[in-house]
């Protein structure tokens, strides 16, 4: 008997983000560990670590123009994300921008696979069946986008203040400094530890997912990570349009060279604020 038929090739990946998204990922990842490493000296600036970190930026009062210049790239991250999203809804009138499974709106199905999720814990139920975006994924993006509105905000009443004290009462610049150091430090804390476990330290992924960098997941990873998303592109007979070949490889050198090089500034940053916080600013 002939057996000499080919084994049906498996598609090396499946694309899961693109070029734009990427790079602005890249950027706000730089963008946000310079704020964070530029920020952090001067609220905890009677600790003794928090000196010679600024030392190292040439002072503080050169830290406070890094700490702006990163905040410049920031927010121009934040608008052309926002500027896409417009592009895509009114322009191309991509409606599943709002809702559907691409659309990173929290729906009832995330509640849903939420205390799915939560039973599976707890070894009472199956593991649900997650599409695109997981709940917690959204939950990640929220948090920075709500962040970016109350951080931005803040911080720019407190880069141009006679400009705002045309617009706002003096007691609101002392709520402005108190805000954008809260919710900077919150930032800094759930970035650097809840953001990076999620994507980067969980079990499963542990040490890195490259998949930002590379925008790439295998065709195994997506079955088994993502069954809701794999059976309903397959039912559209949609897989073969986000169907790619390998990444160069490079890329995947480069983004775990740079993930690890992010994860160890961003534990570092989060070992330096406990012992601040535990040894009083020693
Ligand atoms: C995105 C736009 C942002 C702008 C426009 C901005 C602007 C500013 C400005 C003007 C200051 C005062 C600096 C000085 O006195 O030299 C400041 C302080 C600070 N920023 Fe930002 N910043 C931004 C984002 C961030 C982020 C993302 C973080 C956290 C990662 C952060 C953390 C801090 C902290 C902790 C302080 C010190 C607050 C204090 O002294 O109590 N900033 N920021």
């Amino acid at each position: 008997m002939d057996d000499t038929r080919a084994a049906p090739v498996e598609p090396t990946a499946y694309q899961r983000f693109d070029r734009y998204n990427r790079l602005l990922h890249g950027v706000l990842m730089f963008s946000f560990l310079g704020l964070a490493f530029t920020g952090m000296p001067l609220l905890f600036s009677d600790a003794a670590w928090a000196v010679r970190l600024a030392g190292l930026f040439g002072g503080g009062r050169s830290a406070g123009i890094l700490h702006r210049t990163f905040a410049v790239l920031l927010i121009a991250c934040f608008v052309l994300h926002v500027w896409r999203l417009m592009h895509r809804l009114y322009v191309k009138k991509e409606l599943e921008v709002l809702w559907g499974p691409e659309s990173m709106t929290p729906q009832p199905r995330d509640i849903v696979e939420m205390l799915a999720h939560i039973r599976w814990f707890l070894r009472l139920g199956p593991q649900p069946r997650f599409d695109h975006f997981t709940y917690w994924e959204k939950f990640d993006y929220w948090a920075v986008f709500w962040g970016m509105g109350i951080i931005g905000g803040s911080g720019l009443v407190l880069w141009f203040p006679e400009f705002f004290s045309k617009l706002l009462p003096g007691s609101w610049f002392n709520i402005a400094l108190l805000v954008h150091g809260e919710e900077g430090l919150l930032a800094v804390g759930f970035i650097f530890t809840i953001h990076f476990f999620n994507s980067h330290l969980r079990p499963d992924k542990f040490p890195m997912d490259p998949v930002i960098f590379t925008g790439r997941v295998s065709h195994h990873e997506l079955m088994e990570e993502r069954p809701a998303e794999y059976e309903r592109l397959q039912r559209a007979h949609r897989l073969d349009e986000i169907e790619v070949g390998p990444a160069p490889g490079w890329v995947p050198t480069l983004a775990k060279f740079v993930a690890l090089v992010a994860v160890t500034f961003g534990l570092v940053m989060v070992g330096l604020i406990v012992y601040a916080v535990l040894f009083a600013r020693l």
